[in-house]
């Protein structure tokens, strides 16, 4: 056992004590989402494998049903965040609304967070994963929606948690990426990868490929090419259809990760606020590339809080090849 280890809170704070000016509310705002994660990962692990709680508010006292995962991990990114005394609002995937927080309990902070990412694969145990990113509000009014409506060039921190064959979460506060395993043992999360990079260039991509009869041109392709010795040694084909797990994979071995536009979703699947712009700001600060097929995840003006955008990311020789070929096509128009 490490006497010294770096928990994620020692190096939160360790982080904030470089800014001048720092409160320290980020360091137990992201306390607040290290416990949210901490339940839901032992919910994950069937913990108790029926009575999955004897924490916090979700405990069945009245005999109530046990909340299904992705209303479960809801609530207690609500609750732990409320409770924190350090957001204004929050913008979660399940929430049609904003969610203001009450004056007694209001801080600076706005976070969007999508609790559950990957639910289709929940009831067949294969990797899934919650996602947040964190913005500061310029002043103590009362929050409104235009407060929830930042681009992600503004973020202070984002990041995700992946709940694989261990728990580990990857947050970024604008220095690099981290990443800490949960030690179960402790209930710690532990820096295990430290400042992260993605490798300039991958051999993976990684998209539903059941979709092939609806993309556009240049993505038929991009994919084509991947797969044709002609063109190069073909990559592999990987997708989990969990996001995180899918973004991860990309982070730790390169590639590219897409969900661009379909027939049926112009505007690609994947949500602006809660899947994109955090997993585009972790990506940027791995070395990697984000892009909607024209401008920056970062550099995009949301206009609503559950709005969708293409995206493609990972390895920037990947993504910039991706890019060459829409472009490519526009310019065929
Ligand atoms: P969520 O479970 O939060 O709704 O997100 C699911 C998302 C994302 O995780 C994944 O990359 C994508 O949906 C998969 O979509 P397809 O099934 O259309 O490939
Ligand atoms: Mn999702
Ligand atoms: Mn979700």
């Amino acid at each position: 056992m490490d006497s010294n280890c770096i928990t994620l809170t020692r190096f939160v704070l360790a982080e904030q004590k470089k800014a001048p000016g720092a409160t320290g509310e980020l360091t137990q705002l992201l306390n607040s989402v290290q416990t949210a994660v901490k339940v839901i990962s032992s919910a994950v692990r069937k913990a108790g494998i029926t009575q999955l709680f004897g924490t916090v508010g979700s405990t069945n006292v009245q005999g109530e049903e046990v909340k299904k995962l992705d209303v479960l991990a809801n609530e207690l990114f609500i609750n732990m965040l409320k409770s924190s005394y350090t957001v204004a609002l929050l913008i979660s995937e399940e929430n049609e609304t904003v969610i203001e927080i009450e004056t007694e309990k209001r801080g600076k902070y706005i976070v969007a967070f999508d609790p559950l990412d990957g639910s289709s694969n929940i009831d067949c145990l294969v990797s899934i994963g919650s996602i947040f990113a964190i913005w500061k509000k310029s002043d103590n009014s009362v929050p409104t929606l235009a407060d929830g409506l930042k681009p992600g060039n503004e973020v202070v921190a984002a990041g995700y948690a992946l709940y694989g064959s261990a728990t580990m979460m990857v947050i970024s506060i604008g220095s690099g990426v981290n990443g800490f395993m949960l030690d179960p043992t402790i209930g710690e999360f532990i820096l295990t990868d430290k400042d992260m990079k993605i490798p300039q260039k991958g051999n993976i991509y990684s998209i539903n490929e059941g979709n092939t009869h609806s993309w556009g041109e240049a993505i038929k392709e991009y994919i084509n090419n991947k797969k044709d010795p002609a063109k190069g040694k073909p990559y592999s084909a990987r997708y989990v259809g969990s996001m995180v797990a899918d973004v991860h994979r990309t982070i730790k071995y390169g590639g590219i990760f897409m969900y661009p536009p379909t027939e049926s979703a112009p505007n690609g699947k994947l949500r602006l606020l809660y899947e994109c712009i955090p997993m585009a700001f972790i990506m940027t600060q791995a070395g990697g590339v984000a892009s909607n097929g024209q401008i920056p995840i970062l550099d995009i003006q949301p206009q609503k809080i559950h709005e969708r955008s293409p995206i493609y990311l990972g390895s920037p020789d990947d993504v910039n090849e991706v890019l060459k070929t829409l472009q490519k096509y526009e310019k065929r128009q």
